[in-house]
């Protein structure tokens, strides 16, 4: 029996068909093995924009592993009843101990594994900015039903990521959230590296971004503000600063230290 019964592989040049799994470790690329019941959910989402592109150029390595592969009984039971009585189904510590361990081994790099679940802690820029400049190995446990039997959690000790305090059908998207911001984190995957310091959150200053325009100069009597237009790049930076600061103290003055101050 191989070790990994399933798994859909998204890569461009084939290096690990070509050499093998030993020849992943000295490649620089982001890799992400996801853990699901739903592998079909992914191809869609894996084909459009920036990630598919970073996929293209051997920047991002992702593969999906179908959790049920790691069951042991002719039905492929994934879960039961929780014990106690309550609505709903439990996903099995057993299939899913056993999935992690195999996929883990896949590579020398452990990689960092990550539960998806409205108990986790909140994903933010900060987040997304200090996983991307650690070990470049990401798995991302999906939950469905009621989520996971505790001792999942207590045997594998994953950091515990939610998206929001809002409940999910799965872990799905919210493993795709977390791929499509690591995956900006990456340098050569924007066509400019500076966004991924100015945008919202982000290094640059953690505030809120300033407006954006482009053409038409007018619509509908709105003008472009007049200092975009100028050319001076000093005015230009100064006047986006103040904008970005007004924006961020209107709608999101928790961001700021001191709500009063003209400074961050
Ligand atoms: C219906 S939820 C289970 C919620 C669980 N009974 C609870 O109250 O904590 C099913 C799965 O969706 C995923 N999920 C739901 N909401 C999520 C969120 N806000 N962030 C991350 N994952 C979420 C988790 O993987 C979870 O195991």
């Amino acid at each position: 029996m191989p070790l990994v019964r399933h798994v859909c592989f998204y890569t461009y040049d084939n290096r690990m068909e070509r050499h093998g799994p030993a020849s992943w470790n000295s490649l620089s690329k982001m890799r992400f093995d996801i853990l699901t019941l739903f592998p079909e959910m992914f191809p869609g989402y894996l084909s459009q924009s920036i990630l598919n592109k970073s996929i293209q150029r051997g920047l991002v390595e992702i593969h999906v592993h179908n959790l049920r592969d790691w069951t042991t009984d002719r039905h492929q039971k994934m879960d039961d009843r929780p014990f106690g009585g309550g609505p709903g189904m439990i996903l099995m510590v057993e299939p899913v101990v056993k999935c992690v361990r195999e996929v883990r081994a896949l590579s020398d790099d452990p990689g960092q594994l990550i539960l998806l679940t409205p108990q986790g802690e909140t994903w933010n820029q900060q987040r997304v900015e200090g996983l991307a400049s650690g070990p470049q190995r990401f798995l991302l446990l999906c939950g469905r039903y009621e989520g996971f039997d505790q001792r999942v959690i207590d045997i594998l000790e994953p950091l515990e990521i939610s998206v929001g305090d809002f409940i999910l059908n799965g872990g799905e998207v919210a493993a795709m959230v977390l791929v499509d911001s690591l995956v900006r984190m990456i340098p050569g995957v924007l066509g400019d590296e500076k966004s991924s310091w100015d945008d919202s959150f982000s290094r640059g200053n953690r505030l809120l971004e300033y407006p954006q325009y482009t053409r038409p100069r007018e619509f509908e009597g709105r003008e472009v503000p007049p200092v975009l237009l100028g050319g001076n790049h000093e005015e230009i930076q100064r006047w986006r600063q103040q904008k970005s600061l007004e924006n961020t103290r209107k709608r999101r003055s928790d961001l700021l230290t001191d709500p009063e101050s003209t400074d961050p």
